[in-house]
């Protein structure tokens, strides 16, 4: 008998690129090699194609102007570039904003600038729903604040913060306001022009385009230091020869998800939600987390009572099926992730977490082939865990609650 056909559902994690993508790219490597710097036709090819996918990429953002976007190497680079910009250009302000649930891209550069700079951050917590916790963000904004950071859609759970509301809110106080998209863009409707979103971290490999390229939208009129210096690219504010390959494949991409961005959100979203009720019916002691009215059309992240999310992953990855949890391996244990810590998800169920997460290369087989599988591993599973004390029965004793 042949194997099923792999399933992967781990599209937070990295898209596959589309062939189109690919296809785009590929005389970049070869016969148009040029640098779009020199003054030669080799040169100029290039440049008018890099002048083209900014074009794509400003229709899919809905930026008012192609210059507000900003090649970087992706998410990571683009967040570091907008934080550590605002702290040089916000004359004297010296806190930051940003929310406890954030992706390591932010967390690990604010833990930084808290003890190597002294830079006061506030982290501001959610709900048991991953919903932002708006009093304390008010009461956290000062005149010291330069600027907030909020991610617009979590990685983890799909929650969207009302990145709008809040940017206007950090402007009544002066501060400058960022927005980490990068699962959101490609996934749901963006238009820049008209928001009051200062700046935008977004990344290539998320929407099936090529990893290590990425774009920080700075709008026009904010003031906007380096993070990388050297040559006039990008209008002097990332310094570097241009990777054309990436750039015009990312153009591709942005082209391809705004096409396709009406018809397959829908589609997504019912394979997404025909998923989450299906595992919901044939599994016991299970439930959604994250703001199911809230969320990104293509993520579902489903806590397993009594068991460990690592398991529940290898036993799927035997059988074809690719999906993700949010906890990490520190220092031999086992923590689950720091955003289900953070909606205080209990103990014994944010340890059996997983994220499934889709793109408009999964169909219908592959929610069959996961509903299949899935509920037999779950079984398994909890026939050998010692908190598990059987349908519809609270867990066993240890259900520490987080330090
Ligand atoms: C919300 C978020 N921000 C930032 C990043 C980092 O992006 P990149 O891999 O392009 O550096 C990721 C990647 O997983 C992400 O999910």
């Amino acid at each position: 008998m042949t194997a099923p056909p792999p399933v992967y559902l781990d599209n937070n994690a990295t898209t596959a690129c589309d062939p189109e993508v690919v296809a785009a790219m590929l005389p970049f490597f070869t016969e148009q090699f040029g640098n779009a710097s020199s003054m030669h036709a080799f040169g100029a090819k290039v440049g008018a194609a890099l002048r083209d996918a900014r074009k794509s990429l400003q229709a899919l953002l809905g930026a008012a102007h192609d210059h507000e976007i900003i090649y970087t190497s992706g998410g990571t680079e683009s967040d570091n570039a907008a934080l550590l910009s605002a702290l040089e250009t916000q004359g004297g302000r010296d806190e930051i904003i940003t929310s406890t649930v954030e992706h390591p891209a932010i967390l690990s550069l604010c833990d930084w600038l808290e003890k190597s700079r002294g830079v006061t951050m506030h982290r501001i917590g959610v709900d048991s729903l991953g919903r932002l916790d708006l009093e304390a963000y008010r009461r956290a904004l000062s005149p010291r604040t330069a600027i907030v950071s909020f991610m617009w859609a979590n990685n983890e759970t799909g929650t969207l913060f009302p990145v709008e509301l809040l940017a206007e809110l950090a402007h009544e106080a002066g501060a400058l306001f960022h927005t980490d998209a990068v699962q959101a863009v490609g996934k749901i409707p963006i238009n820049l022009a008209s928001s009051p979103i200062d700046m935008l971290s977004l990344s290539g490999h998320k929407l099936h385009g090529p990893k290590g390229i990425g774009a920080l939208y700075v709008k026009k009129g904010v003031r906007f230091r380096s993070l990388i210096r050297g040559g006039h690219q990008e209008r002097g504010r990332r310094g570097g020869t241009e990777n054309a390959p990436a750039i015009i494949g990312l153009g591709k991409a942005a082209e391809l998800a705004l096409a396709h961005m009406g018809e397959e959100r829908t589609r997504v979203m019912a394979l997404r939600d025909r998923l989450e009720k299906g595992i919901l019916q044939r599994v016991g002691n299970c439930f959604v987390t994250g703001d199911v009215r809230e969320r990104l059309p293509n993520t579902a992240n489903i806590a397993f009572e009594c068991i460990e999310g690592e398991g529940i992953l290898l036993l799927l990855n035997k059988e074809g099926v690719a999906a993700s949890s949010g906890s990490a391996c520190t220092s031999g244990s086992l923590e689950p992730s720091h955003v289900l810590r953070a909606m205080n998800v209990p103990y014994t169920a944010a340890h059996g977490a997983i994220r499934f997460s889709f793109s408009r290369d999964n169909t219908d087989a592959d929610v069959d082939r996961v509903l299949d599988v899935l509920p037999p591993i779950i079984e398994r599973l909890r026939a050998l865990s010692p908190f598990w004390r059987g349908a519809g029965q609270e867990p066993a004793a240890f259900n520490p609650t987080f330090a």
